[in-house]
């Protein structure tokens, strides 16, 4: 097996629309963009997180890399969905041995499928103290609490993920989180380690919500939404395929008044939805965590192209929102980049990105 390079891995983020592949060459220069591309997968392939046609979508995989000329086989993937709970608890300080031991007990009352059908990992947060820098009121003794992360994955899942990768002819090697992905793709390409922020990731059919308080996630949630709704409902309204949907959902035809009006409709019908689902879950992080105030919403995933849920979601929440750029911390040769496509398709990149962040011996 050819060794690899410097340890770097493919950010291989598999979509229900879409696949998307981002190399970056770590380099004493700094971080270089090294491929990037996208391949759209057709309907029914993935649905909801799971693969369906595994065949398929290995022969997509096959020619991205094909085409991209990426010689690199180890690669960095992630999954999200109800197949995944991020959790964060707090658990009293004990020694590791202990630790690992009580942590699959602790872990059984937030997981809502059989614990011996999951792979559970966690980590321990830096104290909340210790991250804002505030006093323990004068009380003087350290907490005798710690904050954990819990993540629990559906090994079916897992395994699903990791047979599709190995029948693409290459190794799976990190298995991530997306909203962990663009966690780190967020602090690469911003350089925010400090604050609070939000970041929204909507895509075909998953919004997912991750609010991050100075680096460490405070709260985690995934949803059914995206604009997989908005290409059936103009597919059921006016009785033509989902294919022919999508292509007018993106402008790809002149529209008569009647459809013009309809998809109007279908767009401010579903997007009010998708903001009042984010404002719910920003709501409950308000009354969970009162002190804190979000300051911004960094926004991706195909469906954040739609201007409308930016202004929307803006005025809903009352909160700057902002489209994440995940390329803005890499180095890009704009002799083989296209500017213009990098930044039409930077929302679908930021999971990707964040992937392709990861090195192997990370966990
Ligand atoms: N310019 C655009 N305007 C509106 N919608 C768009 C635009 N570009 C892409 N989309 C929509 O974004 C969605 C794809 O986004 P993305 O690639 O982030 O999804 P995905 O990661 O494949 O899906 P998921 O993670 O939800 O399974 C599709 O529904 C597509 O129609
Ligand atoms: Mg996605």
């Amino acid at each position: 097996m050819p060794v690899p390079k410097k340890n770097q891995l493919v950010g291989l983020d598999i979509g229900s629309h879409s696949i998307k592949l981002v190399e970056i060459d770590n380099s004493k220069k700094g971080m270089i963009l090294k491929s990037f591309g996208i391949v759209h997968l057709p309907k029914d392939i993935i649905v909801e997180g799971s693969i369906k046609e595994i065949e398929r979508a290995a022969s997509a995989i096959k020619n991205l890399f094909k085409n991209l000329n990426v010689k690199n086989k180890n690669v960095a993937t992630s999954i999200s969905g109800f197949s995944v709970i991020v959790k964060k608890i707090s658990i009293s300080k004990r020694n590791q041995t202990a630790l690992d031991s009580s942590i699959q007990e602790e872990a059984e009352q937030y997981i809502p499928f059989d614990i011996s059908d999951v792979n559970l990992d966690y980590e321990i947060l830096k104290n909340e103290n210790e991250i804002t820098g505030e006093e323990e009121n004068g009380s003087g003794h350290e907490s005798d609490v710690m904050d954990v992360m819990l993540v629990a994955a559906k090994k079916d899942i897992i395994e699903e993920y990791e047979s599709l990768i190995q029948l693409a002819g290459l190794n799976p090697v990190v298995m991530d989180v997306d909203a962990f992905a663009l966690q780190n793709a967020f602090e690469s390409s911003t350089g925010e380690t400090s604050g609070c922020y939000a970041i929204i990731n909507i895509g075909a059919e998953e919004l997912g919500i991750n609010a991050i308080k100075n680096g460490v996630s405070m709260f985690t949630r995934d949803s059914s939404y995206g604009g997989a709704q908005i290409t059936e409902a103009i597919a059921s309204q006016l009785d033509i395929s989902y294919e022919d949907a999508e292509m007018l959902k993106l402008g790809g035809k002149e529209l008569e008044e009647r459809e013009r009006v309809i998809l109007e409709e279908i767009f401010t019908s579903m997007v009010s939805g998708w903001v009042q689902e984010t404002s719910r879950a920003l709501d409950f992080l308000a009354t969970t965590y009162p002190d804190e105030k979000i300051e911004k919403i960094y926004l991706c995933g195909g469906a954040s192209k739609i201007p409308e849920f930016m202004k929307y979601l803006e005025m809903e929440t009352g909160i700057p929102v902002e489209e994440l750029n995940p390329f803005a911390g890499l180095q890009i040769n704009e002799k083989i980049f296209d500017p213009k496509y990098l930044s039409d398709m930077a929302p679908q990149a930021g999971v990707a990105v964040g992937l392709a962040l990861r090195s192997i011996g990370d966990k």
